[in-house]
């Protein structure tokens, strides 16, 4: 799908052979808008007729207007344009659409939209439009080609925040390709011929570790989990290189279950089903590398996926086995199912060689978050503020929004176990917090987050599927403290910044 911006004015856009064509109406209409033009005039009687009230999202559908050459005019309200009123209207626009075999699809915006609205129009276009296909034998794929924005406006701010949207909607499109795949047909090994299909594609390097190589590194608790499953396990290590070898790397971490069925301690069968997006947090991590590819930021990105299985079987481990991670640290498996914290602990020891300045796992970690924050917000866990603050205010700018949870020391009590140094669950309460007091334990060398998007990574209901986020959080964050490298493009906002300095290393 191919995202476009020119200058036109609503009168000259009548003019183009546009399968459809919607005008997005803001309440406060310009001055300089043309009353005379056929569509202002029929919406404006509309409007005096009580018809079409002005609300975000509240639309209007008009066929074969004499002087407009598109078959269908959606004509939507967009009330003040703010990015969220214009995913409202986008979506609604959408619906308004009937027609099946839509190739081309003109914008026009009445009133001047923000670079930010842009973004949030090309993400809501792009996710109205998407559809599953993979595994259908009669697949209907999207026929939408080609979207013409137009507008007053056209700067460079605008085409710039269009150029990355567009690789934006790439990369959310990988994330959730990803995670709607059935864990068949997105296996460890799957996986891993997909990070090197996009490394490969953009000239950057993608390692793919196996068990010979796990093993030598210690990882005793990745391979605890995978050892109960005959997949292969595999540890990929992506990196993008657009700065100097000297800059510090940010290191991203996606937690890779392909499948979660709890192991010995097996899940309930309702909706077990779903737990194939158990990987939701590396395709988040394959999103942002296809993004990456796209947008060429000067900045070094690495990507960790512990990929694996979670399986009951003859040789799968059992609760109560004790086992020593890479970072040293002996772990008392009491229960099978909270699997992730086990191979994200490794991945996170792992992480240290890089020096980063920053390292972020992403996982769907617990239903405990689930019930928390629900799919709204994205539960952040972080041991910086500085950190902490810049996902944040990512999140909100994407329209892809987390909440910072606590992490005070007393959550951990719960983990204290006389038979290793920690025990990988603490009891039912706040088992969001205990499982990040897990995991930081293993991130203290350096500035750490963790985003639990158990609720967020997928929608349950009638619209079941994988959402494609945190994409847009983590890209916006990675491209907020970077310069550009494509020509052309608006350079940096504000230079790179290290989130903080390191804990010395604990003995
Ligand atoms: N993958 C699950 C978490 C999850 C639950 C993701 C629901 C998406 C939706 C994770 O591995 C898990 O099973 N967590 C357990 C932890 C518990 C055993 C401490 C949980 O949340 O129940
Ligand atoms: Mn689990
Ligand atoms: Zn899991």
């Amino acid at each position: 799908m191919n995202f476009e911006i020119q200058k036109r004015t609503l009168s000259r856009i009548i003019r183009d052979e546009q399968d459809a064509l919607i005008v997005l109406w803001p309440s406060q209409l310009p001055e300089s808008l043309d009353i005379a033009n056929p569509i202002v005039s029929v919406v404006r009687t509309a409007i005096q007729h009580g018809d079409f009230e002005l609300k975000a999202g509240n639309v209007l559908s008009l066929y074969a207007l004499a002087g407009v050459k598109s078959r269908q005019v959606v004509v939507v309200c967009t009330e003040d344009s703010t990015p969220a009123h214009m995913r409202r209207a986008i979506a609604a626009a959408w619906g308004a659409l009937k027609s099946v075999k839509l190739k081309n699809l003109g914008v026009h915006a009445l009133a001047d939209v923000s670079a930010q609205a842009l973004q949030a129009a090309v993400s809501a276009l792009a996710e109205a439009s998407y559809s599953y296909t993979s595994t259908l034998s009669k697949p209907k794929p999207r026929t939408l080609k080609q979207v013409m924005f137009s507008m007053d406006t056209v700067d460079a701010p605008r085409r710039e925040a269009l150029a990355r949207a567009q690789a934006l909607v790439q990369g959310v499109e990988v994330a959730k390709e990803w995670a709607n795949r059935p864990a068949n047909h997105a296996t460890p090994t799957l996986l891993a011929q997909a990070a090197q299909g996009i490394a490969k594609g953009a000239g950057f390097k993608c390692e793919v570790l196996g068990v010979r190589e796990v093993t030598k590194l210690g990882m005793g608790a990745f391979l605890a989990v995978a050892q109960g499953a005959t997949e292969p396990l595999k540890f990929i290590v992506m990196r993008y290189n657009g700065a100097p070898a000297a800059q510090a790397p940010v290191v991203l971490v996606g937690k890779g279950i392909t499948f979660d069925t709890g192991g010995i301690s097996i899940k309930p069968a309702a909706e077990m089903d779903e737990m194939k997006y158990d990987m939701s947090g590396a395709a988040s991590v394959l999103g942002v590398f296809k993004a990456l590819a796209q947008i060429k930021p000067a900045i070094n990105v690495v990507g960790l996926i512990p990929a694996t299985e979670n399986m009951p079987s003859g040789q799968a481990v059992k609760p109560g086995d004790v086992v020593t991670s890479m970072s040293g640290q002996t772990i008392e498996i009491l229960n099978t199912d909270a699997e992730g914290r086990l191979v994200l602990c490794d991945a996170l020891t792992y992480a240290e060689r890089f020096k980063p300045q920053a390292v972020i796992d992403i996982a769907t970690l617990t239903g405990a978050c689930v019930i928390a924050l629900g799919a709204v917000r994205s539960g952040l866990f972080s041991s910086n503020d500085d950190l902490a603050q810049a996902l944040q205010q990512a999140g909100e700018e994407a329209g892809d929004a987390c909440w910072r949870m606590p992490l005070d020391d007393d959550y951990a009590e719960g983990l204290k176990t006389r038979f290793a140094d920690v025990a990988n669950v603490a009891g039912r309460a706040g088992g969001s917090v205990t499982a990040a007091k897990f995991l930081q334990r293993f991130a203290s060398r350096y500035p750490w987050a963790h985003l639990d998007i158990a609720g967020t990574a997928w929608r349950s209901g009638a619209a079941k599927g994988a959402t494609g986020r945190p994409v847009a959080l983590l890209l916006t964050y990675l491209l907020s403290h970077t310069t550009s490298k494509v020509p052309g493009q608006a350079a940096a906002k504000t230079p790179l910044k290290t989130a903080g300095r390191a804990k010395p290393r604990r003995t």
